[in-house]
């Protein structure tokens, strides 16, 4: 087995930091948000799941080295108005996901950047995506500040309760929602992605 300390890594060895290839796949959360003035913006994260389903809640993490020092609007936004929308990534809308992931001043809406059409959500203010097999509405019910290296993007875990569910009735197959339907995207490491197409069932034991 290969051992390292993430400070230590010998770059020789394994010169791409393999910490997110080992950790996957990682659902992508499209997050969309609205500032104090309603203007909307939306962002994919991979650093997101589910934490708890009685409530249903969920987290995403901002941060990274390639946009140091700035904090992220997905983060301000949630944190400001107190709410956010989780919009499910099909496989058909993979590329547009990527391209809202471009650094982009706050006054820019990534709807209109990259010619997303958009739906109003029942609870909360922050549009949603058309076309994403389903939507999750959320009020902000934290945001942790957590310890950040030198150098590198602020990191904020933001955490939500689901106040809305929205789903696609094409994507519920004897009453389950049937991923197979619409091929959510999932994050690799490096710039791999995945998308999930194989199911198959356990059941726990007693
Ligand atoms: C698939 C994918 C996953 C991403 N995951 C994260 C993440 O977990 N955390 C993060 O800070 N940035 C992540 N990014 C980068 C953000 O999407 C990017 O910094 C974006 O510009 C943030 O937008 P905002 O400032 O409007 O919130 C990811 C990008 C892609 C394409």
């Amino acid at each position: 087995m290969i051992f390292y300390e993430p400070a230590t890594r010998d770059r020789r060895l394994l010169p791409h930091d393999p910490f997110k290839a080992l950790v996957a796949p990682r659902p992508i959360g499209w997050i969309s948000t609205v500032n104090a003035e309603g203007r909307a913006n939306l962002a994919p994260f991979s650093f997101f799941n589910a934490v708890a389903s009685e409530p249903p809640m969920v987290m995403y993490c901002t941060g990274g080295a390639a946009s140091a020092d700035r904090v992220k609007d997905s983060q301000r936004n949630a944190q400001a108005t107190g709410e956010f929308v989780v919009n499910i990534v099909p496989f058909a809308l993979k590329e547009a996901m990527s391209d809202t992931s471009a650094t982009l001043p706050p006054e820019i809406d990534e709807f209109e950047k990259v010619g997303l059409a958009r739906l109003p959500s029942r609870l909360v203010r922050p549009p949603r995506v058309a076309g994403a097999p389903a939507h999750l509405e959320c009020r902000t019910e934290r945001v942790l500040s957590l310890p950040t290296m030198p150098g590198t993007a602020p990191n904020f875990m933001t955490i939500g309760f689901v106040v809305g569910v929205h789903i696609d009735p094409s994507c519920i197959v004897e009453g389950r929602v049937d991923v197979r339907r619409y091929r959510p995207v999932a994050r690799l490491g490096y710039f791999d992605y995945t998308a999930v197409d194989d199911v198959f069932a356990m059941t726990m034991p007693p």
